[in-house]
């Protein structure tokens, strides 16, 4: 059993993928956090973004980050992440990785922009999570301030709609709805009603 969670920046995925993993005791992966060490390793060794030869580089640097690293949840190491992601050897590079969890006995969740689409276009249950720009803003800005980060709302707003428009508008991979997947709007939902729900959606498509 596969379940592919897709959505943009602090849609919620993440809080639902692992909720579902908890539920149907499967191994979760974040595959966020692949591009995140990208650009972290890429960002230690001073190398340049806009450059896919050195993002390529970087890959090879991905082992020596501590996933623990705090670094790792920043908005630049985010920012950073969505232009990594947009080279399509890099995305290449990280491909056997996310598959190899994926065909792991007995299933797995996978969360990320391109699990139901490019990874696991046969998963068995597919979820695209979304929220409005203004609430997954505010959502960011609570968790931020919570950990101690001297953040602003206005400015994490603008950061979310520049990645989501990053994510969308490339060519490789880009952020869109799976054609069978079911779409949960998260703008209105607490975590538990948003957990339920998924549950729901999965235990529909089994
Ligand atoms: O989900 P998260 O915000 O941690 O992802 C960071 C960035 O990594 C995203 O903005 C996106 O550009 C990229 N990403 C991707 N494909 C995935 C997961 C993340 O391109 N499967």
């Amino acid at each position: 059993m596969i379940i592919a969670v897709d959505g943009p920046a602090a849609s919620g995925k993440g809080t639902i993928a692992k909720a579902l993993a908890n539920h149907y005791g499967l191994p979760h992966m974040d595959t966020g956090m692949l591009y995140r060490s990208v650009a972290l390793a890429l960002w230690r060794f001073g190398g340049n973004a806009g450059n896919e030869f050195e993002a390529l580089r970087a890959v090879e640097g991905i082992e020596q980050i501590d996933p623990g690293d705090e670094e790792l949840r920043s908005e630049t190491i985010g920012k950073l992440a969505s232009k990594v992601s947009a080279y399509p050897s890099v995305r290449e590079a990280l491909l056997e990785r996310q598959h190899g969890f994926a065909r792991q006995e007995g299933g797995a969740v996978l969360d990320g922009r391109d699990i139901g689409t490019v990874i696991c276009p046969d998963a068995s249950a597919k979820l695209f999570v979304t929220a409005t720009p203004e609430i997954r803003a505010q959502r960011r800005h609570k968790e931020l301030t919570g950990r101690g980060v001297d953040a602003h709302y206005d400015d994490i707003l603008i950061d979310i709609r520049a990645r989501d428009e990053r994510d969308a508008g490339r060519d490789a991979a880009p952020l869109v709805q799976a054609k069978d997947a079911d779409l949960l709007d998260t703008s209105d939902l607490t975590i538990e009603r948003a957990v339920q729900r998924a549950i729901a959606l999965v235990e529909a498509r089994l």
